[in-house]
C-alpha cells in the first residue's frame, strides 16, 4: 500500500524505504523512526504473525508481495519491525536484491547519528558492536556493507576491522573508558547535596521541554525521535526557594534494543540516584496506556520500582476538552500540564517540594472501600509501597505528609506503627 510520501532530513544520505511489519501502532512509530534517521517511507506492507517463516521471517506469498512492491516502487531499503536473525537477513537480501534492515538496527543507527558528547558516543559505539557480534555466525564472517545511509553509520562496517577478537577488544577498551567516566560522574553525585528529580518518558514526551520551563534553560528541543542521549543535569529553585537538581535522560520506546539499555546504564544511573521520578506522558497519543507501561517495565529493568513516582501528563494543550476529562478521571493521581505553555507546572513543583521537604510518614493498615477516594490523595501527594484489594478493604503501605497519615489514622480499620521518615 503505497503511502504519502513524507520526508525528514537529518543526513545527507538518503534512504527510500518500504516498511514490513504486523502492527499499526508499531507500524507508525517505526515510520517516525525512519524519518528521524533521515529516510523517506515509499511503502508500508502489513502481514499477518501467523504465518511466519524461519529462513524468510515472512511467509511464502507475503515475500511474492514484497518482492513486487520493491520492483513497481523507486525504494533502496527495506525494514522489518521486528529482529530479523542473520540469516534472514541474509536470505531475505538475497531474494530481494536489497538491502534489508530490522527495528533493533534502525533504532541503533538513529542514537548514532545523535550522539553528541563523547559519553554517549562510546555507548551507542560498545552498543553497535555488541549487536554486530551478536550477528557474527561465524569466524571472521563478512559484515561488511558497501553505501551508506541507514543501518550503515556508527563504527562503519568499513573502517573496522570485522574480526571477532578484535571487537572483543575493541568493547572492552569502551567498556574501561565508559567505566571511568561513570566513576567521575560517581564522585560528582555524592557532592550533589540537593535533591534530584529524574525525567523518564517515552521518546518525544517533552521531557527536554519541561527541563527547559522549569530551569529556563535553553537544550535543543526538536520533534525527533531520541533527541537527547545524555542526561542534563540543571539545578533550579522550587517555588519556596530552595534549590533541586533536574535531570533529563535518553527517552524509552518499545523494543529498545537490549545492547542500548545495557550500554546506557551509567547514563540510566541518574533515574536510579534521583529521589523523585517524574514519568512524563504524551497525552496526545492514542495508546497511553501502553506507553506507560513500557516506561514502567523499562524502569523496572533498572531496579527503581519503590522509588517516588509521579506520573505527569504533558500536552495538555493539544487535548479535547472530552479526552482531558477521561485522562484526569482514568489517573485521578496524575498531573497534567503542558511544558510548551507552563499550564499545570507550578502546582506540580509545589507538588515536588511537598514531597521532598515534608515530613513524610509512613503509614500502613487497611482502608474500608467507603473511604477509596483516599487513595488518589495518597498516590498524588505521597509515594505507595503496597496497594492490594482485599475481600474487607484495601491493605496499603505508603509514606505520606503528617496531615495525610493523620486523616488515614481516623479511617483505618486496622493500622500498623507509623515512623517519621523525611525524604531530606
Ligand atoms: P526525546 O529526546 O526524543 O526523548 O524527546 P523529549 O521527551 O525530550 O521531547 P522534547 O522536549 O524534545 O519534545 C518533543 C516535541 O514535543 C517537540 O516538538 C516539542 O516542542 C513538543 N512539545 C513538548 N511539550 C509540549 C507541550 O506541552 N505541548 C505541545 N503542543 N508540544 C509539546
Amino acid at each position: 500500500m503505497p503511502i504519502k510520501n513524507q520526508t525528514f532530513s537529518t543526513s545527507t544520505v538518503k534512504d527510500q524505504a518500504l516498511l514490513v511489519g504486523s502492527e499499526k501502532n508499531s507500524l507508525n512509530e517505526l515510520q517516525e523512526l525512519t524519518l528521524t534517521a533521515g529516510g523517506s517511507v515509499e511503502g508500508i506492507i502489513t502481514h499477518r504473525l501467523d504465518n511466519l517463516n524461519a529462513a524468510h521471517y515472512v511467509g511464502k506469498g507475503k515475500l511474492e508481495e514484497l518482492k513486487r512492491a520493491v520492483e513497481t516502487l523507486d525504494v533502496n531499503l527495506v525494514i522489518f519491525d521486528c529482529e530479523l536473525s542473520p540469516a534472514q537477513v541474509r536470505n531475505l537480501e538475497e531474494m530481494l536484491d536489497i538491502k534489508i534492515i530490522d527495528r533493533t538496527q534502525l533504532i541503533l543507527d538513529i542514537f548514532s547519528l545523535h550522539a553528541d558528547t563523547r559519553e554517549s558516543k562510546l555507548q551507542v559505539e560498545k552498543a553497535q558492536l555488541e549487536y554486530m557480534l551478536s550477528r557474527l555466525t561465524g569466524k571472521g564472517t563478512e559484515l561488511s556493507r558497501l553505501g551508506g545511509g541507514i543501518g550503515t553509520r556508527g563504527p562503519g562496517e568499513t573502517k573496522l576491522e570485522t574480526d571477532r577478537r578484535r571487537i572483543n577488544d575493541r568493547i572492552h577498551r569502551l567498556k574501561k573508558e565508559l567505566q571511568d567516566i561513570s566513576r567521575t560522574r560517581n564522585v560528582q553525585r555524592q557532592e550533589r547535596e540537593d535533591p534530584m528529580i529524574a525525567l523518564a518518558g517515552y521518546t518525544n514526551a517533552g521531557k527536554s521541554t519541561l527541563l527547559n520551563q522549569i530551569t529556563r534553560a535553553d537544550k535543543p528541543v526538536a520533534d525527533q525521535l531520541f533527541a537527547t542521549l545524555d542526561s542534563t543535569l540543571r539545578r533550579f529553585k522550587l517555588p519556596g526557594g530552595k534549590q533541586a537538581i533536574i535531570t533529563d535522560t535518553v527517552g524509552f520506546i518499545r523494543n529498545l534494543p537490549h545492547q542500548l539499555i545495557a550500554s546506557f546504564r551509567a547514563t540510566l544511573e541518574e533515574i536510579r540516584q534521583a529521589d523523585i521520578i517524574l514519568h512524563l506522558i504524551d497525552s496526545s497519543q492514542e495508546n497511553v496506556e501502553e506507553r506507560i507501561q513500557i516506561v514502567k517495565d523499562v524502569l523496572n529493568d533498572l531496579d527503581v520500582e519503590n522509588k517516588i513516582s509521579m506520573l505527569v501528563f504533558n500536552k495538555i494543550d493539544l487535548l479535547s476538552e472530552n479526552r482531558k476529562s477521561f485522562l484526569t478521571s482514568s489517573y485521578p493521581e496524575a498531573h497534567f500540564i503542558s511544558a510548551r505553555n507552563g499550564a499545570g507546572i507550578e502546582s506540580l513543583l509545589l507538588s515536588l517540594e511537598e514531597i521532598i521537604y515534608s515530613k513524610l510518614v509512613e503509614v500502613s493498615g487497611l482502608l474500608p472501600y467507603e473511604q477509596a477516594g483516599l487513595i488518589e490523595v495518597i498516590h498524588k501527594r505521597g509515594s505507595v509501597e503496597n496497594e492490594e484489594y482485599s475481600r474487607n478493604g484495601i491493605l496499603i503501605k505508603a509514606l505520606v505528609p503528617e496531615d495525610i497519615a493523620s486523616r488515614l489514622e481516623n479511617q483505618f480499620i486496622e493500622q500498623k506503627k507509623k515512623q517519621k521518615k523525611p525524604l531530606r
